[in-house]
């Protein structure tokens, strides 16, 4: 960790009675990014407009977009939003996707494709298991009607880390194009236009950058902004309308989440202050592995083996014990000062922990006790999986 990250102001507890959120986004905030919120602005005004073009200008630095060949839209409502905008735009109507799945937000992205009447096919690996290069090359050798490729970065229902680079590289090597959810990831995991090539990628205020929630944003190729003129299915998501409006006025062409863009800039002065990517990055995947360890310890499986374990947030078996049961696990982790987050497998049962937000290796032990008075206090003296999970885990790992 940098060493200016311990002494921000950011790093205090969250204000007195108020929780951690152990999410994955909203998640715990600087209290200096809630005051930036304690004042309004006009969304016409020059001061305003000055914000929203300050804000573009440091996504595009996050992306280390020195070419120029890129451009950031801001997009007002949640990800989701985004991603649906990202789709619409720059996926032709005529086009075909090769979405490629591993859990619930892959899944998301196929559902998305069907709303806009988008034709696609997905290679789809279940929960959890990581869709690699050679598997997307040879689903493009097989249909060379599918133009696009659409990919979850950081699968956020299990916290796998996809291998963006090699699908990348199998993705142009075939002469296609990548387009990137990299909600959970971007800020803290690299996703420069340098670290592996896409033609756009989406995140939003409130994940890695750790604003506030109230809008998303797409970075992308020009070429491919100008290409997605008049293709949109919708008044509302049409990115190219966007763009040009902003190029045009400095304005967003709707109401803009003003009271939002104004602690996303504070959330982006300590994403720099932090050091950035590496700085952030590194902050999360300390906090990864005290916690990592720590939950294992106490007797914790995680779902994935280490070298797929994101730095954003880790999916826990439950324990086999009868004693546990996770709302009650839930309730006993909050009344410490902690809210999780339950599971999304659909297999065995599982719980997740995440790392990213305003904490840091002393909150993290902190969760580690908590969970061992937890268990305690459930009468759950071994927190160790059944045997059907580790059975599952060691059969779809084979
Ligand atoms: C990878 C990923 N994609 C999409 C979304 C959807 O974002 P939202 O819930 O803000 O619509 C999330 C939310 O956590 C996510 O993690």
């Amino acid at each position: 960790m940098p060493a200016d990250a311990k002494t921000n102001n950011a790093l205090e507890a969250p204000r007195l009675g108020e929780p951690y959120l152990l999410t994955p986004g909203p998640l715990t905030t600087a209290f200096s990014v809630k005051e930036a919120m304690l004042r309004d602005w006009g969304s016409w005004d020059g001061d305003f407009r000055a914000m929203t073009a300050e804000l573009r200008r440091e996504l595009l630095a996050i992306a280390e977009d020195e070419t120029g060949e890129f451009d950031c839209v801001p997009m007002q409502g949640s990800g989701s939003f985004s991603v649906e905008a990202m789709l619409g735009s720059f996926v032709p109507r005529d086009g075909k996707v090769l979405v490629l799945m591993n859990g619930a937000y892959g899944q998301r992205i196929a559902q998305t494709l069907k709303y806009l009447g988008r034709a696609y096919v997905a290679v789809d690996k279940g929960d959890y298991m990581p869709p690699r290069g050679s598997e997307v090359a040879a689903a493009l050798d097989a249909d060379p009607a599918i133009t696009h490729v659409v990919v979850v970065h950081c699968e956020t229902s299990s916290g796998i880390l996809n291998p963006l680079k090699e699908i990348s590289e199998a993705v142009y090597s075939r002469g296609r194009k990548l387009l990137v959810d990299s909600m959970s990831a971007f800020g803290a995991v690299p996703a420069g236009v340098l670290d592996f090539r896409y033609e756009a990628i989406v995140s939003s205020a409130n994940k890695c950058i750790e604003g506030v929630p109230g809008f998303g944003f797409v970075l992308a190729r020009k070429s491919e902004l100008e290409a997605a003129k008049d293709r949109s299915h919708s008044l509302s998501l049409d990115v190219h309308a966007q763009w040009a409006y902003l190029n045009k006025t400095g304005q967003w062409r709707f109401t803009p989440p003003t009271h939002v863009v104004a602690a996303f800039l504070e959330a982006l002065r300590l994403h720099r202050k932090e050091g950035g990517v590496a700085g952030r990055g590194s902050r999360y995947a300390q906090n990864r592995d005290i916690m990592v360890s720590g939950m294992r310890q106490l007797g914790f499986e995680t779902l994935l083996g280490d070298q797929w374990l994101s730095p954003i947030i880790v999916t826990f078996f439950s324990p086999a014990h009868p004693n546990f049961k996770f709302e009650r696990f839930y309730e006993l982790m909050k009344a410490r000062g902690f809210i999780i987050y339950p599971g999304k497998l659909t297999v065995v049962d599982s719980f997740r922990i995440g790392c990213i937000g305003q904490m840091d290796g002393h909150v993290m032990r902190k969760v580690v006790a908590g969970a061992a008075e937890s268990l305690a206090e459930m009468g759950v003296d071994s927190a160790a999986p059944p045997a059907l999970a580790l059975a599952e885990r060691a059969r779809l790992a084979a």
